[in-house]
Protein backbone atom coordinates (compact mmCIF):
# COMPACT_ATOMS: atom_id res chain seq x y z
CA UNK A 1 0.00 0.00 0.00
CA UNK A 2 1.80 3.07 -1.29
CA UNK A 3 1.30 6.31 0.35
CA UNK A 4 -0.04 8.91 -1.33
CA UNK A 5 1.50 12.31 0.65
CA UNK A 6 5.22 12.65 2.77
CA UNK A 7 5.77 14.22 5.37
CA UNK A 8 7.56 16.81 2.93
CA UNK A 9 4.10 17.28 1.47
CA UNK A 10 2.21 18.04 4.93
CA UNK A 11 4.74 20.73 5.57
CA UNK A 12 4.31 22.22 2.53
CA UNK A 13 0.79 22.70 2.81
CA UNK A 14 1.17 23.94 6.69
CA UNK A 15 3.71 26.28 5.02
CA UNK A 16 0.69 27.28 2.53
CA UNK A 17 -1.46 27.80 5.45
CA UNK A 18 0.54 29.83 7.34
CA UNK A 19 1.48 31.97 4.71
CA UNK A 20 -1.84 33.09 4.36
CA UNK A 21 -2.98 33.61 7.87
CA UNK A 22 -0.81 35.67 10.93
CA UNK A 23 -2.84 33.16 13.45
CA UNK A 24 -0.66 30.21 14.75
CA UNK A 25 -3.20 28.45 16.67
CA UNK A 26 -1.89 25.08 18.32
CA UNK A 27 -5.85 24.21 19.02
CA UNK A 28 -8.05 22.73 16.52
CA UNK A 29 -11.43 21.76 16.14
CA UNK A 30 -13.40 19.79 13.52
CA UNK A 31 -17.08 20.54 13.14
CA UNK A 32 -19.36 17.93 11.87
CA UNK A 33 -22.55 17.60 10.68
CA UNK A 34 -24.68 20.95 11.01
CA UNK A 35 -22.22 22.56 13.22
CA UNK A 36 -21.04 24.96 10.78
CA UNK A 37 -22.85 27.78 12.80
CA UNK A 38 -20.62 27.64 15.15
CA UNK A 39 -17.61 29.35 12.74
CA UNK A 40 -19.61 32.15 12.95
CA UNK A 41 -18.31 33.38 16.28
CA UNK A 42 -14.79 33.49 15.42
CA UNK A 43 -13.37 37.35 14.92
CA UNK A 44 -11.33 38.69 12.06
CA UNK A 45 -10.98 34.78 10.71
CA UNK A 46 -8.72 34.09 7.69
CA UNK A 47 -11.01 31.92 5.49
CA UNK A 48 -9.40 29.58 3.23
CA UNK A 49 -11.73 27.16 1.11
CA UNK A 50 -10.29 23.61 1.16
CA UNK A 51 -10.59 23.86 -3.11
CA UNK A 52 -7.68 26.23 -2.52
CA UNK A 53 -5.83 24.24 -0.16
CA UNK A 54 -3.22 21.49 -2.15
CA UNK A 55 -4.24 18.12 -1.01
CA UNK A 56 -7.01 18.99 0.65
CA UNK A 57 -10.61 17.22 -0.66
CA UNK A 58 -14.20 18.90 -0.72
CA UNK A 59 -16.72 17.66 0.52
CA UNK A 60 -19.68 16.60 -1.09
CA UNK A 61 -22.27 16.28 1.81
CA UNK A 62 -25.01 18.60 2.76
CA UNK A 63 -24.50 20.45 6.06
CA UNK A 64 -20.25 20.17 5.31
CA UNK A 65 -19.18 23.72 3.79
CA UNK A 66 -15.68 22.93 3.40
CA UNK A 67 -13.36 25.54 4.81
CA UNK A 68 -10.34 26.04 6.96
CA UNK A 69 -11.54 29.36 9.68
CA UNK A 70 -8.39 30.30 11.18
CA UNK A 71 -9.02 33.18 14.15
CA UNK A 72 -9.50 34.23 17.67
CA UNK A 73 -12.58 33.06 19.76
CA UNK A 74 -12.52 34.56 23.55
CA UNK A 75 -9.00 35.27 23.03
CA UNK A 76 -7.55 32.27 21.79
CA UNK A 77 -6.31 31.50 18.36
CA UNK A 78 -7.81 28.26 17.13
CA UNK A 79 -8.51 26.47 13.62
CA UNK A 80 -11.16 25.41 12.65
CA UNK A 81 -12.34 22.72 9.90
CA UNK A 82 -15.73 24.58 9.07
CA UNK A 83 -17.22 20.66 7.73
CA UNK A 84 -15.19 17.49 6.93
CA UNK A 85 -14.92 14.96 4.33
CA UNK A 86 -15.97 11.39 4.79
CA UNK A 87 -14.30 7.75 3.99
CA UNK A 88 -18.15 6.55 2.60
CA UNK A 89 -17.84 9.75 -0.37
CA UNK A 90 -14.86 7.75 -1.97
CA UNK A 91 -11.83 9.51 -0.66
CA UNK A 92 -9.02 7.30 1.01
CA UNK A 93 -8.83 7.16 4.60
CA UNK A 94 -5.32 9.77 3.38
CA UNK A 95 -7.26 12.03 2.10
CA UNK A 96 -9.49 11.91 5.31
CA UNK A 97 -6.98 12.46 7.88
CA UNK A 98 -4.61 14.50 5.63
CA UNK A 99 -6.33 18.10 7.31
CA UNK A 100 -4.50 16.10 11.19
CA UNK A 101 -1.24 15.40 9.72
CA UNK A 102 -0.84 19.09 8.14
CA UNK A 103 -2.49 20.63 11.58
CA UNK A 104 0.25 19.00 13.41
CA UNK A 105 2.92 20.39 10.55
CA UNK A 106 1.61 23.31 11.77
CA UNK A 107 1.79 23.26 15.51
CA UNK A 108 -1.35 21.84 16.35
CA UNK A 109 -0.94 20.10 19.31
CA UNK A 110 -4.62 19.91 20.79
CA UNK A 111 -7.84 18.49 18.26
CA UNK A 112 -11.52 19.05 19.18
CA UNK A 113 -13.42 16.66 17.08
CA UNK A 114 -17.11 16.82 16.93
CA UNK A 115 -19.56 14.74 15.30
CA UNK A 116 -23.31 14.15 14.53
CA UNK A 117 -24.29 10.20 15.88
CA UNK A 118 -27.29 8.27 16.23
CA UNK A 119 -27.64 7.26 20.11
CA UNK A 120 -27.24 3.87 21.04
CA UNK A 121 -27.50 3.91 24.86
CA UNK A 122 -31.23 3.98 25.86
CA UNK A 123 -30.67 6.32 27.98
CA UNK A 124 -29.80 9.27 24.81
CA UNK A 125 -32.60 11.75 23.51
CA UNK A 126 -32.02 13.89 20.27
CA UNK A 127 -30.33 16.77 21.48
CA UNK A 128 -28.44 15.22 24.16
CA UNK A 129 -24.46 15.74 23.87
CA UNK A 130 -22.28 13.16 24.56
CA UNK A 131 -18.04 13.39 25.71
CA UNK A 132 -16.86 11.01 23.91
CA UNK A 133 -14.64 8.41 26.60
CA UNK A 134 -13.10 6.10 24.03
CA UNK A 135 -13.91 4.82 20.68
CA UNK A 136 -14.65 1.76 18.36
CA UNK A 137 -12.88 2.41 14.82
CA UNK A 138 -15.04 -0.47 13.78
CA UNK A 139 -13.08 0.08 10.17
CA UNK A 140 -9.74 0.13 11.37
CA UNK A 141 -10.74 -2.97 13.04
CA UNK A 142 -11.64 -4.94 10.42
CA UNK A 143 -8.79 -3.92 7.99
CA UNK A 144 -8.51 -0.53 7.14
CA UNK A 145 -7.46 1.81 9.76
CA UNK A 146 -5.66 5.02 8.62
CA UNK A 147 -1.92 4.00 9.79
CA UNK A 148 -1.72 0.71 7.36
CA UNK A 149 0.69 1.31 4.45
CA UNK A 150 4.24 2.62 5.61
CA UNK A 151 5.08 4.54 8.70
CA UNK A 152 7.22 7.31 9.26
CA UNK A 153 8.55 7.38 12.37
CA UNK A 154 9.34 11.32 12.54
CA UNK A 155 5.47 11.60 12.51
CA UNK A 156 4.37 8.71 14.69
CA UNK A 157 4.96 5.43 15.97
CA UNK A 158 4.84 2.01 14.02
CA UNK A 159 2.64 0.63 16.92
CA UNK A 160 0.78 3.63 18.48
CA UNK A 161 -0.87 3.25 22.23
CA UNK A 162 -4.41 4.26 22.28
CA UNK A 163 -5.41 3.32 25.64
CA UNK A 164 -5.58 7.00 26.27
CA UNK A 165 -6.91 8.00 22.97
CA UNK A 166 -9.33 11.04 24.74
CA UNK A 167 -6.93 12.83 26.94
CA UNK A 168 -7.93 12.66 30.60
CA UNK A 169 -7.03 15.96 31.59
CA UNK A 170 -9.37 17.44 28.31
CA UNK A 171 -12.31 15.14 29.80
CA UNK A 172 -11.90 16.32 33.07
CA UNK A 173 -12.24 19.82 32.37
CA UNK A 174 -15.45 19.61 29.78
CA UNK A 175 -16.95 17.67 32.33
CA UNK A 176 -16.45 20.06 35.19
CA UNK A 177 -17.58 22.91 32.58
CA UNK A 178 -21.04 21.22 31.82
CA UNK A 179 -21.45 20.76 35.46
CA UNK A 180 -21.10 24.50 36.12
CA UNK A 181 -23.73 25.28 33.43
CA UNK A 182 -25.87 22.55 34.51
CA UNK A 183 -25.82 20.87 31.37
CA UNK A 184 -25.85 17.25 31.14
CA UNK A 185 -22.99 15.49 29.21
CA UNK A 186 -22.98 11.99 28.72
CA UNK A 187 -20.07 10.18 28.49
CA UNK A 188 -19.88 7.26 26.21
CA UNK A 189 -18.28 4.78 23.68
CA UNK A 190 -18.42 6.26 19.84
CA UNK A 191 -18.27 3.28 17.33
CA UNK A 192 -17.23 4.76 14.07
CA UNK A 193 -18.50 3.13 10.54
CA UNK A 194 -17.84 3.65 7.74
CA UNK A 195 -21.57 5.16 6.10
CA UNK A 196 -23.09 6.23 4.07
CA UNK A 197 -26.33 3.92 4.73
CA UNK A 198 -27.89 4.39 8.27
CA UNK A 199 -27.88 1.07 10.61
CA UNK A 200 -29.88 -1.89 10.13
CA UNK A 201 -31.99 -2.37 13.32
CA UNK A 202 -29.87 -5.89 13.76
CA UNK A 203 -26.84 -3.41 13.56
CA UNK A 204 -27.83 -1.26 16.11
CA UNK A 205 -28.27 -3.95 18.31
CA UNK A 206 -24.96 -5.24 17.85
CA UNK A 207 -23.30 -1.68 18.24
CA UNK A 208 -25.03 -1.25 21.42
CA UNK A 209 -23.88 -5.13 22.19
CA UNK A 210 -20.27 -4.31 22.03
CA UNK A 211 -20.40 -1.42 23.85
CA UNK A 212 -21.50 1.33 22.07
CA UNK A 213 -23.20 4.33 23.28
CA UNK A 214 -23.35 6.64 20.10
CA UNK A 215 -22.26 5.44 16.44
CA UNK A 216 -21.63 8.00 13.15
CA UNK A 217 -19.57 8.08 9.86
CA UNK A 218 -16.67 10.19 11.01
CA UNK A 219 -14.03 11.13 13.83
CA UNK A 220 -12.55 7.62 14.58
CA UNK A 221 -9.69 8.03 11.89
CA UNK A 222 -9.26 11.65 12.95
CA UNK A 223 -8.52 10.48 16.07
CA UNK A 224 -6.15 7.48 15.73
CA UNK A 225 -4.51 9.83 13.05
CA UNK A 226 -3.96 13.00 15.72
CA UNK A 227 -3.09 10.35 18.59
CA UNK A 228 -0.24 8.75 16.48
CA UNK A 229 0.71 12.32 16.08
CA UNK A 230 1.52 12.90 19.45
CA UNK A 231 -1.61 15.04 19.56
CA UNK A 232 -3.73 15.45 22.64
CA UNK A 233 -7.88 14.76 21.56
CA UNK A 234 -11.10 15.96 22.75
CA UNK A 235 -14.39 14.84 21.50
CA UNK A 236 -18.05 15.63 21.65
CA UNK A 237 -21.19 13.54 19.43
CA UNK A 238 -24.22 15.49 19.85
CA UNK A 239 -27.08 12.47 19.41
CA UNK A 240 -28.96 13.91 16.37
CA UNK A 241 -31.64 11.07 16.67
CA UNK A 242 -31.82 7.72 17.96
CA UNK A 243 -30.44 4.50 16.16
CA UNK A 244 -33.80 2.07 15.44
CA UNK A 245 -33.43 -0.86 16.56
CA UNK A 246 -36.74 -2.44 16.06
CA UNK A 247 -38.05 -3.81 12.51
CA UNK A 248 -40.64 -2.47 11.37
CA UNK A 249 -40.28 0.65 13.11
CA UNK A 250 -42.70 3.50 11.90
CA UNK A 251 -39.43 5.38 12.15
CA UNK A 252 -36.76 6.12 9.90
CA UNK A 253 -32.78 7.92 9.92
CA UNK A 254 -32.46 10.64 8.14
CA UNK A 255 -30.14 13.38 7.16
CA UNK A 256 -32.55 15.85 7.40
CA UNK A 257 -33.24 15.09 10.96
CA UNK A 258 -29.28 14.79 11.65
CA UNK A 259 -29.09 18.57 10.61
CA UNK A 260 -32.15 19.52 11.91
CA UNK A 261 -30.64 18.79 15.74
CA UNK A 262 -27.78 19.52 14.60
CA UNK A 263 -28.28 23.18 14.83
CA UNK A 264 -30.25 22.94 18.15
CA UNK A 265 -26.89 21.54 19.61
CA UNK A 266 -24.64 24.19 18.32
CA UNK A 267 -25.70 26.82 21.07
CA UNK A 268 -24.91 24.16 23.96
CA UNK A 269 -21.37 22.99 22.30
CA UNK A 270 -20.74 25.97 21.54
CA UNK A 271 -21.13 26.87 25.26
CA UNK A 272 -19.16 23.81 26.32
CA UNK A 273 -16.36 24.94 23.89
CA UNK A 274 -16.11 28.40 25.22
CA UNK A 275 -16.29 27.14 28.87
CA UNK A 276 -12.85 25.04 28.10
CA UNK A 277 -11.53 27.51 26.13
CA UNK A 278 -11.54 29.84 28.59
CA UNK A 279 -10.11 27.61 31.50
CA UNK A 280 -7.47 26.72 28.89
CA UNK A 281 -4.52 27.35 31.07
CA UNK A 282 -5.78 24.78 33.77
CA UNK A 283 -4.82 21.94 30.69
CA UNK A 284 -2.10 23.68 29.05
N1 LIG B 1 -26.03 6.40 12.45
C1 LIG B 1 -24.85 6.69 11.87
N2 LIG B 1 -24.42 7.93 11.72
C2 LIG B 1 -25.15 8.92 12.19
C3 LIG B 1 -26.39 8.71 12.82
C4 LIG B 1 -26.85 7.35 12.95
O1 LIG B 1 -27.93 7.07 13.48
N3 LIG B 1 -26.88 9.92 13.17
C5 LIG B 1 -25.96 10.83 12.78
N4 LIG B 1 -24.92 10.24 12.18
Amino acid sequence: MKKQFSRQDYENIAAFIAERTQYRPKIALVLGSGYSDFAEAIADADILPYGQIPGFVRSTVVGHSGQLVIGALDGHEVMIMQGRVHYYEGFSLEEVTLPIRVMRAFGIDTLILSNAAGGLNPAYRPGDLMLIEDQINLVGMVGNNPLMGPNDPALGPRFPGMSALYDRRLRELAIDVAAKLKQTLHRGVYIGLSGPAFETPAEVRFLRLIGGDATGMSTTNEAVVARHSGMRVLGFSGITNVAIDAIDSKRETSHEEVLETGAVLVPRLTAILRGVLARWDEVS
